[in-house]
């Protein structure tokens, strides 16, 4: 999920969100889910929430550390979560509560974008519950963000464990205070938000009756997913908006190679793609170019149709840089283009989540992409995150605990009631669960979705498809609502 850093959120993005983290002269691929905000072309302001929306903020006084008993996990901070009880139908007749399992952002944004979410609870009578997860927006341990993200010690207890303990926590302390004890629970969440929905569902059924987890790439761990999934699945969406613009890109990381090594290539090269400022290196402009694409991809949503846009205006120009630039005009402009550092960063929490379980092996090999090879190295992910963060990443640690090796065959002996959808245009989706695993749990796709659009705010120009699948959600949540009973004490 892209890094989810916040600085700018993107339209949809809720996860969109999602920054997204890039990186630069670097031999991996950034953590794609925290950066790429930087990128987005649309950036929106998160305090614009529609005032006619009803809702309460609210902070939560939690526990640092839910896992151990020594003297500092009682230290506490303030967890922001927000209710909407604008259609809750009361604790007597068993209404849901939507629990929003918040990603790696502010949550405020959230509550703007994912406008599905109040379609279910108008639906449904439900309460709404969106929670922020820890070390995002105001949700900071040790006082503030300086102080949380000061070093390792600090951020250690930022972990997905945590979060799901968090969420756990509030809810069930939410329905005691409503006396809503009764009333069943679905968990709800996109992209890594999406990841703890299903997990939470997994790890806490006692506090989650169900979980829509959306553009949740649950499988993007080690040895589950071949590391070029991301990256095919951005090529395959370029190339199906048009094969000529596809080779444009593909030929083009030749030609910038090609300029680079002439005298003054990297003044040639800035001058041509209009930089803010003068690059220091050509793979700097790279790793830009690669996270635009990657972005636009992701979030090539039928209204704002990216791709296309960016293909058409190559066709106005002959020489192969000048198409790209061509390209790149169209989406964002005709202002100066800011070279952003991919590098993980310790301002952002989702390079920290990546430095120590959130391991997702990205990469390509030669031919296999549009890209320029550029396998996955964990000696040097390690390194970088060693140097960054002074800690040693587990990449395998999140399969151990969170499973995802024969998936089918484990869920469909114990799971229940998880629906998994999945736009497949969203290069995510190659780490996404895509097939039906059992009655309850169960795979909803479009062939021609991005990530995250289920979750938005539905709007009369939405394709069929996305209607269909909205309703398809709909219809199975309200199968499971049906055959809902109340815990019983025997
Ligand atoms: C705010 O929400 C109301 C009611 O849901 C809607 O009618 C209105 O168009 C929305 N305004 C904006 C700016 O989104
Ligand atoms: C919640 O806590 C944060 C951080 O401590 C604080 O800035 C904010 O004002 C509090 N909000 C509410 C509604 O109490
Ligand atoms: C982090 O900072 C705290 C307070 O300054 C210090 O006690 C602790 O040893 C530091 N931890 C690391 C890993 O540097
Ligand atoms: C529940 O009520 C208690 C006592 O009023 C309060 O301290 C706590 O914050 C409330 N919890 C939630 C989740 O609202
Ligand atoms: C690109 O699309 C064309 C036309 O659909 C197809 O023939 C070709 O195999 C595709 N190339 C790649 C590398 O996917
Ligand atoms: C190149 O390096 C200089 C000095 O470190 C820095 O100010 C500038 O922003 C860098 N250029 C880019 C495009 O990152
Ligand atoms: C791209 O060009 C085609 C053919 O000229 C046109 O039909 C289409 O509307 C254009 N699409 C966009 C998004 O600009
Ligand atoms: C990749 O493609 C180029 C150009 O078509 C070719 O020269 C090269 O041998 C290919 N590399 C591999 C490993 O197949
Ligand atoms: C999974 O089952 C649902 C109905 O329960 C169906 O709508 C969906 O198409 C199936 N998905 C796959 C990938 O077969």
């Amino acid at each position: 999920m892209a890094q989810l850093n916040l600085l700018l959120l993107l339209k949809l993005s809720l996860i969109i969100l999602v920054a997204v983290s890039c990186v630069s002269g670097k031999h991996f691929r950034a953590a794609k889910l925290g950066a790429k905000n930087r990128l987005m072309p649309t950036k929106v302001d998160p305090g614009s929430i529609n005032d006619s929306q009803q809702y309460e903020v609210y902070n939560y006084t939690q526990t640092l550390d839910h896992f151990n008993f020594n003297p500092e996990s009682y230290t506490t901070f303030q967890q922001r979560y927000v209710v909407d009880s604008k259609y809750w139908g009361g604790p007597t007749n068993s209404s849901p509560i939507f629990l929003y399992t918040g990603e790696e952002t502010n949550i405020m944004g959230d509550v703007k974008f994912v406008g599905f979410v109040r379609v279910l609870a108008s639906r449904f009578k439900g309460l709404v519950v969106y929670i922020e997860h820890r070390y995002y927006g105001t949700s900071m341990p040790f006082g503030s963000k300086d102080e949380a993200y000061k070093n390792a010690s600090t951020l250690g207890y930022f972990t997905s464990e945590q979060a799901l303990a968090d969420y756990a926590q509030i809810i069930i302390d939410v329905k005691k205070n409503m006396s809503a004890e009764n009333c069943p629970v679905i968990a709800i969440g996109a992209s890594y938000g999406g990841m703890l929905a299903s997990w939470f569902r997994m790890k806490y059924p006692h506090a989650a009756y169900g979980a829509l987890a959306v553009s949740a790439p649950i499988l993007y761990f080690m040895g589950l997913t071949p590391e070029n999934g991301y990256a095919s699945i951005v090529s395959t969406d370029w190339n199906s908006t048009s094969t000529t613009c596809y080779n444009t890109i593909r030929e083009s990381w030749f030609e910038i190679d090609r300029v680079a090594a002439q005298p003054q290539g990297l003044s040639s090269l800035s001058q041509m793609f209009n930089t803010c400022m003068p690059l220091n290196t050509t793979q700097d402009l790279k790793y830009n170019l690669e996270g635009i694409y990657d972005v636009l991809a992701q979030y090539d949503n039928p209204k704002d149709n990216y791709l296309q846009t960016f293909c058409n205006a190559t066709g106005e120009k002959t020489y192969i840089l000048d198409k790209i630039m061509a390209g790149v005009r169209a989406i964002y402009g005709t202002i100066c283009n800011d070279i952003y550092d991919m590098s993980f960063n310790k301002d952002f929490g989702w390079d920290w989540q990546s430095c120590t379980e959130m391991v997702m092996p990205m990469g390509q090999g030669e031919n296999d992409t549009m890209f320029q090879a550029n396998p996955f190295d964990l000696d040097e992910y390690t390194k970088e995150c060693q140097q960054v963060f002074g800690v040693t990443p587990r990449p395998y640690w999140a399969p151990i605990e969170f499973g995802g090796y024969g998936i089918k065959t484990v869920l469909e002996k114990f799971a229940s009631n998880i629906i998994f959808s999945n736009g497949l245009r969203d290069p995510y989706s190659s780490g996404g669960v895509l097939q039906n695993i059992s009655d309850t749990v169960v795979a909803i796709s479009t062939q021609e979705g991005h990530h995250c659009l289920d979750i938005a705010t539905p709007d009369a120009t939405d394709p069929d498809w996305l209607v269909e699948q909205r309703n398809t959600e709909i219809n199975i949540i309200e199968g499971w609502l049906s055959k809902y009973t109340v815990p019983s004490a025997n």
